[in-house]
């Protein structure tokens, strides 16, 4: 642990000394006139100069000293302490889009296809380097702020010992899962603020944590390329924030193309962006429906997968997972498996199979017949994988009615949040208006009605 000793210059000039754990925030507790009396009586102070020490006893015996020194000599500390502070301070900011995923639901934990877009809502970051090993995390949206020490990492706590709130765990995650990786991750000072809906099935998490992964390797000044970056910000949100999630969003945070969607093989890596269809529009429906329990029911699909790829090894060995195996060979065991493993072993091997197939149709030019199966995708996540919920089918439902469009479904993990509609370019404005009136009266709800165009990935601004 680092300790510092630093010097405040206070309004009326004067300088107020002390130590401590993380100047910047001392600064803040000062001006908030929890940090001494002198400086509650002499606020505004500003933070001029720090000062590491190796060890307690060591900064309190150079507070002593600084504390003996003239207010000239003082100056001159902060005088030189500014020039190099002018130098080192980077500002830097990144911006990181949330997705919306086209087709391809639950099978990314399973080998499958995926075929999501990057989407021109995001997270914005912006950075100041800082000389320490201190992050300092302000969540604008929220209205909240933590610090944490990069050397603390493995127990989740923030500078005063506390349990970091659930949102510093995801960039936290991922300053873990780069410590694990050899690479150098410094202590900054960020704000962040997003227009992307949180917790609604748009990648809010993978966003955040593909962001700073780009923010460290700027400050690090070391290079990756995106898919790893990718595949690491999902090992934190796997092994640090819990949630055992396939790699599709980050891949879409991370490598976005605009006006394209990106087919995706799980299996492989593979991957190639393909173009949206002219004269079609993207609309997101947010049913602002949130149920509890998505991590903890996300997690029991994942293992009823597990469960079915045990059961098909009983009898084909040679099957790794849900990708390896088709619907003639489900139907064939149909009765060695319990009712929900069978429902969605057969919602997965038939999306792989619906994957392959929306992309051909999407490069024939089919639009149509992409759209009906993406209908047959929200069929098979409501019965058979069994995360969809009222108010997500009634917004299918309605959309399906609705003139010039082709084709609505639920889109990410489920259980509210928001559904994805393909739309003639020309009847979004109907399109909009009606199904937001239609499931206002249906279910009291305003939900909220976008359309979005295909983004690049995270990227330096
Ligand atoms: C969440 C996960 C993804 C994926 C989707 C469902 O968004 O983070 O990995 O499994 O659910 O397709």
């Amino acid at each position: 642990m680092a300790y510092y000793c630093y010097l405040m210059r206070c309004a009326d000039g004067s300088f107020y000394t002390g130590w401590t754990l993380d100047p910047h925030r001392r600064e803040q507790q000062h001006n908030q006139g929890r940090g001494a009396k002198y400086t509650r009586l002499h606020r505004p102070v500003k933070l001029v100069y720090v000062e590491e020490q190796p060890d307690l006893s060591s900064a309190l015996k150079r507070e002593k000293a600084i504390k003996k020194l003239s207010h000239q000599q003082k100056e001159k500390m902060a005088l030189g302490w500014q020039d190099k502070m002018e130098i080192s301070f980077a500002d830097l900011t990144v911006v990181s889009p949330g997705r919306v995923n086209l087709l391809g639901e639950h099978v990314d934990y399973n080998d499958g296809l995926v075929f999501p877009a990057a989407i021109d809502r995001e997270v914005t970051i912006r950075v100041g380097k800082r000389m320490d090993d201190v992050v300092y995390l302000r969540a604008l949206d929220l209205g909240e702020e933590v610090s944490f020490s990069v050397n603390t990492l493995d127990q989740k706590i923030d500078i005063d010992g506390q349990p970091l709130p659930t949102w510093a765990l995801y960039p936290a995650g991922v300053a873990w899962v780069l410590l694990q990786h050899g690479l150098r991750v410094s202590g900054m000072e960020a704000e962040f603020t997003s227009n992307l809906p949180m917790g609604a099935g748009l990648s809010s998490s993978a966003a955040l944590e593909v962001g700073f992964a780009v923010v460290w390797e700027v400050l690090g000044d070391w290079d990756l390329d995106r898919m790893t970056l990718a595949r690491y910000a999902q090992a934190a949100e796997v092994q640090y924030v819990g949630l055992n999630c396939g790699l599709m969003d980050q891949f879409a945070c991370a490598n976005g193309v605009a006006g394209h969607a990106l087919v995706l093989d799980i299996r492989s890596l593979q991957w190639r962006p393909v173009p949206l269809p002219a004269g079609y529009k993207i609309v997101i429906a947010n049913s602002m429906v949130k149920h509890e329990l998505v991590g903890s029911e996300y997690n029991t699909r994942h293992q009823e997968c597990n469960e079915a790829v045990e059961i098909f090894q009983h009898h084909l060995p040679e099957v790794h997972s849900l990708r390896d195996v088709s619907l003639q060979q489900l139907l064939t065991l149909q009765a060695e498996f319990p009712e929900n493993v069978f429902k969605r072993a057969r919602h997965v091997i038939s999306e792989i199979g619906r994957v392959q197939q929306a992309v051909q149709v999407l490069e024939a030019g089919e639009v149509k017949a992409f759209g009906e199966l993406m209908y047959a995708t929200h069929a098979s996540l409501r019965d058979d994988y069994a995360v969809s919920c009222r108010e997500i089918d009634i917004l299918v439902e309605i959309a399906a009615g609705l003139p010039g469009c082709v084709g609505a479904r639920l889109t990410g993990g489920g259980f509210g949040g928001c559904t994805v509609n393909l739309v003639r370019e020309e009847a979004v404005a109907e399109f909009t208006r009606e199904l937001k009136q239609q499931y206002l009266e249906r279910t009291g709800i305003s939900a909220a009605i976008f359309p979005c165009q295909a983004a690049n990935g995270a990227h330096v601004i």
